[in-house]
């Protein structure tokens, strides 16, 4: 059952923990979207990991993990993932492969990413400032600078001079100093000649794996509400965390999956500006963020914090084909007295129970509200059947709702800390 592993949310579901607790049952884990926006958080043994390219499944020994055409890669930060592994004494040499085909992330990219966002003042997106935007702009421009290129060093040399002359153009405007094609070019040789191994036409290589029956596990990174058609926009990223990223992102067909996994956390969370109609911004946001350790795993800011949103639960569901949802952090909950479902919203006048494209009308969205019992604790359960009843009643409310059955439950950030029904 080649699987796929979705966000259902603005990101941050917990969906690292979910690809490493499933992992073991597939061969190979490959990320197709996104790039060191992206924090996948695992907690093992060893310690705590945050991955921010390398597919979370890497910690197996004996998986398989690509970097998908579909992403963007900042070499710099690669490489410093590459080397913690090492340091963990993780051998990943023979089973780590790169598609030659991504895209790469480029110091302008970040500077501009980062320009773009001072202009914006206050109507800013509030991006991580990793460049992922500005790459990918470049990318559909047809001027991107992708990994194939790490393995030839004229062609390298000719496209940062080619890209750096437009950019010096618009560094000038904005007063910033120009870059020197020379150093430009020095460090970015120096991160080819240790990322060039690693990368090959996963194209054919996934394929072949695919026909030899291998099990494939797809990673996806944010979530649908940040899908820069789907989501929030222009309060997105600017790629396509939804199911059909995978295909673009991958170059395997639409046939290879069998399973669409979302991951959605048992509250609602987001990180930049954009609408959250379920947003708590007072206590009850205070509570959430502090039991529920909701900083940023890439840029450590503060997320916000809201109740459960299943008008967008249920729109992930349709776009994505989810077929089974793992619920996240259901025991951040532990202790509250009552808790409140989204199940519509009211603009107006009327009753609405779907996502407008129209993002400053959604912000005017006043979310309708079913309230449901709290519970003491759910922390560190691992059997269905042990959870406290209004917990299962919480859990069986959605699963009504959005006509999904909900296969896992996390109950606490350590691996074990999970119930699989
Ligand atoms: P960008 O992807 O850095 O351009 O950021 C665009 C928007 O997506 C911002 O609101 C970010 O906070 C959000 N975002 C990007 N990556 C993640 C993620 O991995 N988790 C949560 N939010 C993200």
């Amino acid at each position: 059952m080649n699987t796929l592993i979705i966000g259902m949310q603005w990101g941050d579901e917990g969906k690292g923990k979910i690809v490493d607790a499933l992992a073991p049952s597939f061969d190979i884990i490959i990320r197709y979207q996104g790039g060191a926006n992206a924090g996948h958080t695992v907690i093992t043994d060893k310690g705590k990991f945050i991955f921010h390219h390398i597919p979370s499944g890497i910690l197996y020994p004996d998986k398989i993990c690509i970097i998908g055409n579909g992403m963007v890669v900042d070499p710099e930060i690669l490489l410093q993932e590459m080397d913690t592994l090492r340091e963990m004494g993780i051998e990943f040499k023979k089973r780590f492969f790169i598609s030659d085909r991504t895209h790469i992330v480029m110091p302008y990219h970040k500077s501009m990413d980062k320009g773009r966002e001072n202009l914006l003042g206050n109507r800013k997106i509030g991006t991580t400032g990793r460049g992922i935007g500005p790459c990918y702009v470049d990318k559909y421009a047809r001027i991107g600078i992708r990994a194939a290129y790490f393995k030839d060093e004229n062609r390298l040399r000719e496209k940062i001079e080619d890209n750096v002359k437009g950019v010096n153009r618009i560094y000038k405007t904005y007063g910033l100093p120009p870059i020197d094609v020379e150093d430009m070019f020095d460090s970015y040789r120096s991160y080819a000649l240790k990322i060039a191994p690693y990368i090959h036409n996963t194209t054919y290589l996934m394929n072949f794996y695919y026909q030899q029956g291998l099990n494939i596990l797809f990673e996806g990174a944010q979530g649908t509400m940040l899908d820069v058609d789907f989501g929030t926009y222009p309060y997105t990223t600017s790629s396509h965390p939804t199911v059909g990223g995978a295909f673009i992102g991958s170059g395997l067909p639409h046939k290879t999956l069998h399973r669409v996994v979302g991951v959605m956390k048992a509250y609602t969370t987001r990180v930049g500006n954009g609408p959250f109609p379920t947003e708590l911004a007072g206590e009850e946001g205070n509570i959430l963020r502090e039991n529920g350790k909701e900083f940023g795993s890439t840029t450590g800011r503060a997320r916000r914090c809201g109740n459960l949103d299943l008008v967008i639960a249920k729109y992930a569901c349709l776009i994505n084909g989810v077929d089974e949802i793992a619920l996240t952090k259901l025991d951040v909950l532990d202790g509250l007295p009552q808790l409140k479902v989204c199940i519509g919203y009211e603009y107006k006048g009327e009753i609405i129970t779907e996502i407008p494209a129209n993002t400053e009308m959604y912000d005017e969205y006043k979310p309708i509200y079913k309230t449901l019992p709290g519970w003491d604790k759910t922390r560190g359960i691992t059997k269905y059947e042990d959870l406290p009843s209004a917990a299962k009643r919480y859990i069986e409310e959605i699963e009504e709702r959005l006509g999904v059955r909900i296969s896992m439950i996390s109950t606490g950030p350590k691996r074990e800390e999970i119930i699989f029904r």
